[in-house]
C-alpha cells in the first residue's frame, strides 16, 4: 500500500499507479531532494520539534542513500510514486520508525517545489558556463578575423561591407543578453518554498529562516500559497533558454548557408559534419541544422510551461508534475547544443578569400560612392540618386563600381576625381567605418575588449 493509504481500502490501479507516477523524470532531483531533507530535519530539532538523536539518525540516514544513489549500490525503484516517496520509503527500511518523523511540518507540495528550484539554480549555472565559453570561442575567431572582408546581409541581400570579425560579434552580444536573462531568471529562484506546507503553512514552530539560509536561499518565500504554486521560474527560465534557442538558430541558418557552395564563406571541420549515404560528394551542416530543429522544441516546452499553469486554481494541482518534463527538457537541449556549437565554431575553417570575392560583387560600396559626393558639398538624396544611376549604368555595362572608367563617373557628376576608386576600395570602405559599434578593425577591437571584460565579471 502507498504511505498516504491510510484512508484508502483499495491498491491504486496499476494503470493508474502508472500513470501518476514521475519517478522516471523526477529521479535525477535525489541530491537535492536530499539537501533539502536534512535541512529540514536539522531545522526541526533546532526548534524542538524533533529529537536531536532522531535528526541525527535521520541525517545520517539519508547521507549513506545519497552516497549509495551516486555509487549506484542503490537503485531507483521505477515502482515508486516519485522521488519524494521513495528517499523516504527507502530511508525508513533503513533507519526504522525515526525515519517516518522526517514528513513532520512538511508536504510533498512545497517539498518538490524547493527542488526544482535547487535544480534550476544549479542548471542555470551550468547554462550561463556553456554560454560564456561561446561567447568566448567566438570573441577569439572575431579575433581572427578583424580584417576579412565579408559583404553584410539585409533581406540576404549584399548591403555594405563588413568583417567576419564584426559578424560574429553580433552574436556575442546576444550571448552575452542571455547570460543576463538567465541569471535574471535563477534571482527569482533565491526564495524558499519550504516550509509553505501543503499550502496553508504549518502550525508547529518551524524556523523557516534558518532552512532558507542552510539551503542558500535569500529568504522564504512571502505566501505559502504562493510559495506552493508557483512556476513563474520555470517559466522564466524557459522563455530565456527559448531566447538562448532563437540566437543559436539565427547563427545555425548562417552557417548552413555558409557551408553551401553557393557561399562557400566557411568549412566545417569533418568531424562535425556528416556525409550522405548515397551521395558521396556530401558533406553536411548536421549539427547546425539539429540546433535549428530543437529550437521548435525548446519553444514547445515553453508553451507546455505556459499553457499547464494558465487554468490552475491555487494552490497545489498535480497538473504541475508536468512542469519536470518540460523544463528538464528545455534545459538539457540547450546545454546539448550550446556544447556541440562551440567546438564546432572552434573548428571550422574560414574560407576568407571567398568572403572577399563575394563582397567585391553587388555593389556594396554604393553607399560609400555616395558619401564620396556628399562629403565633397552634394545633398546625399541627390548622391544617392546620382549613384543609384551609375548602379544601373554597371550592370548594363558588366562592370562593377571599382571598374568603371573615371569618364562614366564624370559624366554623372563633376565633382567625381580619381580619388574615387580608393574612397570605394572595399578595404578602405570598412576601415572607415569606424563609428561606436562599427566594422572597422579598431571599433571591432572596442567591441571584443567590452565583451572580454564582461566575460571576467561573469565567471565568478
Ligand atoms: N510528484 C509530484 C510533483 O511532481 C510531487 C508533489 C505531489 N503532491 C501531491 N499532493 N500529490 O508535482
Amino acid at each position: 500500500m502507498k504511505m498516504w493509504a491510510g484512508r484508502f481500502s483499495k491498491e491504486v490501479d496499476s494503470r493508474v499507479n502508472d500513470f501518476n507516477s514521475s519517478i522516471r523524470f523526477d529521479a535525477r532531483m535525489f541530491e537535492q531532494d536530499i539537501a533539502g531533507s536534512m535541512a529540514h530535519a536539522q531545522m526541526l530539532a533546532a526548534q524542538g520539534i524533533l529529537a536531536k538523536e532522531d535528526a541525527d539518525k535521520i541525517v545520517d540516514g539519508l547521507d549513506t542513500i545519497l552516497t549509495d544513489l551516486k555509487s549506484g549500490a542503490l537503485a531507483v525503484d521505477p515502482n515508486a510514486e516519485d522521488i519524494h516517496m521513495f528517499v523516504e520509503q527507502v530511508l525508513t527500511e533503513r533507519i526504522g520508525v525515526t525515519g517516518k518523523r522526517l514528513h513532520t511540518a512538511r508536504s510533498r507540495n512545497d517539498q518538490v517545489a524547493l527542488d526544482i528550484r535547487l535544480c534550476l539554480r544549479e542548471e542555470s549555472e551550468k547554462i550561463v558556463g556553456l554560454l560564456l565559453e561561446l561567447t568566448e570561442e567566438l570573441t577569439r575567431k572575431a579575433e581572427e578575423n578583424l580584417e576579412t572582408v565579408m559583404p553584410g546581409y539585409t533581406h540576404l541581400q549584399r548591403a555594405q561591407p563588413i568583417t567576419f570579425g564584426h559578424h560574429l560579434m553580433a552574436y556575442a552580444y546576444m550571448l552575452a543578453r542571455d547570460v543576463g536573462r538567465v541569471r535574471d531568471a535563477a534571482k527569482r529562484m533565491e526564495e524558499l518554498p519550504l516550509g509553505s506546507g501543503a499550502l496553508a503553512g504549518t502550525t508547529y514552530p518551524i524556523d523557516r529562516q534558518m532552512t532558507a539560509k542552510a539551503l542558500g536561499f535569500l529568504r522564504p518565500t512571502a505566501n505559502s500559497l504562493d510559495g506552493v504554486s508557483d512556476r513563474d521560474f520555470c517559466i522564466e527560465l524557459a522563455g530565456a533558454i527559448s531566447t538562448v534557442m532563437m540566437h543559436l538558430s539565427r547563427l545555425s541558418e548562417e552557417i548552413v548557408l555558409w557551408c553551401s557552395w553557393e557561399f562557400k564563406f566557411i568549412e566545417l571541420d569533418d568531424a562535425f559534419a556528416t556525409g550522405s549515404s548515397i551521395m558521396p560528394q556530401k558533406k553536411n551542416p548536421d549539427v547546425a541544422e539539429l540546433v535549428r530543429g530543437k529550437t521548435g522544441r525548446v519553444y514547445g516546452d515553453l508553451m507546455t510551461l505556459l499553457t499547464m499553469m494558465k487554468g490552475l486554481p491555487l494552490a497545489y494541482n498535480k497538473d504541475m508534475q508536468e512542469d519536470k518534463e518540460a523544463i528538464f527538457d528545455a534545459v538539457d537541449t540547450v546545454k546539448l547544443c550550446l556544447s556541440t556549437m562551440t567546438p564546432m565554431i572552434h573548428t571550422m575553417t574560414v574560407l576568407k578569400a571567398n568572403m572577399r570575392a563575394a563582397a567585391a560583387k553587388g555593389f556594396i560600396n554604393a553607399t560609400d560612392c555616395a558619401d564620396y559626393l556628399t562629403k565633397k558639398g552634394v545633398a546625399f538624396r541627390d548622391a544617392y540618386k546620382c549613384t543609384g544611376g551609375l548602379v544601373a549604368l554597371c550592370i548594363q555595362k558588366g562592370l562593377t563600381l571599382e571598374t568603371l572608367p573615371l569618364e562614366e563617373y564624370q559624366k554623372a557628376s563633376p565633382v567625381f576625381q580619381n580619388d574615387i576608386y580608393d574612397a570605394i576600395s572595399l578595404e578602405t570602405c570598412v576601415k572607415g567605418r569606424t563609428s561606436e559599434g562599427g566594422p572597422s578593425p579598431e571599433a571591432v577591437r572596442v567591441q571584443i575588449e567590452k565583451i572580454r571584460t564582461f566575460l571576467t565579471a561573469e565567471k565568478r
